[in-house]
């Protein structure tokens, strides 16, 4: 069982390759490095996808195509919406839908042409071993991993765990107008990013379960961009890599 494991920036994956045994061997496609090896006991092919959703789209296809995985996971960044809660808390979807498409007159909004479906689910199975991962992660090792100075400059204080609807879409939501949009627009979204409803999507269209979980870095509003590399960072690299440490020992 190959479980391949996206990453949207540089950060998140450099402390999941430290863990990679010395086996792993790295081939480049498409102008991305796919690292295969062993992390925590399991066969792995770490990747990074970078940003947006073709970047995500095309990067699945080839985890999938070319090196057969069997289960797709996700990790990243998100602007936090009405329940998404505060930064530092983290959302793991149970659905995914991409809140820039739009084909209207000839099909409903969101909709994807032709699939007829506008939210793509996640793997219920795995989407519980993610949600176990993330919530022992913030009970067991919040405090240990993220020392008080960076708790302090993040303003995190008892994060807590999501599950719900993430909505993606090609922008960077960075003001307010936009959030009362998609808010107003689509009331159960938690979070907004830029690439996870495309990895669903492929996912859906080659039998692939997935999951996908990601960090709040902001609340998409004016000050979104905001210490945003820091927190990538100091911040949600930590989560990524102790969430995935726990989702991989579990397995
Ligand atoms: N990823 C992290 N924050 C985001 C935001 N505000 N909009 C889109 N993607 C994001």
């Amino acid at each position: 069982m190959t479980i391949g494991l996206i990453a949207a920036m540089h950060d998140e994956i450099a402390s999941l390759l430290q863990h990679m045994d010395a086996y792993g061997s790295v081939r480049h496609i498409g102008m991305r490095d796919y690292y295969t090896g062993q992390i925590y006991g399991q066969d792995v092919v770490v990747v990074l996808a970078r940003v947006g959703k073709v970047a995500a789209a095309a990067t699945t296809v080839t985890l999938i195509r070319d090196f057969s995985v069997d289960t797709v996971v996700m990790t990243g960044l998100a602007g936090g919406l009405a329940r998404g809660g505060a930064v530092g808390d983290i959302v793991v979807a149970d659905r995914l839908l991409q809140h820039d498409l739009d084909g209207r007159p000839f099909w409903p909004q969101y909709q994807v042409p032709l699939l007829d479906q506008a939210e793509f689910p996640c793997d219920p199975t795995l989407r519980k071993r993610l949600e176990q991962a993330a919530a022992s992660f913030l009970q067991e090792d919040f405090e240990a991993r993220l020392d008080t100075d960076t708790r302090a400059r993040f303003r995190l204080k008892n994060p807590t765990l999501h599950t719900g609807m993430i909505a993606s879409g090609d922008r960077f939501i960075g003001d307010s107008g936009a959030v009362s949009q998609l808010q107003a627009s689509l009331p159960a979204a938690l979070c907004v990013e830029m690439e996870g409803a495309a990895v669903t999507q492929v996912c859906h269209e080659y039998g692939v379960p997935c999951a996908i979980m990601r960090t709040v870095s902001d609340r998409a509003d004016d000050t979104a961009h905001l210490d945003f590399s820091a927190f990538l960072r100091d911040v949600a690299s930590v989560y990524s890599a102790g969430v995935i440490q726990r989702f991989l020992e579990a397995a």
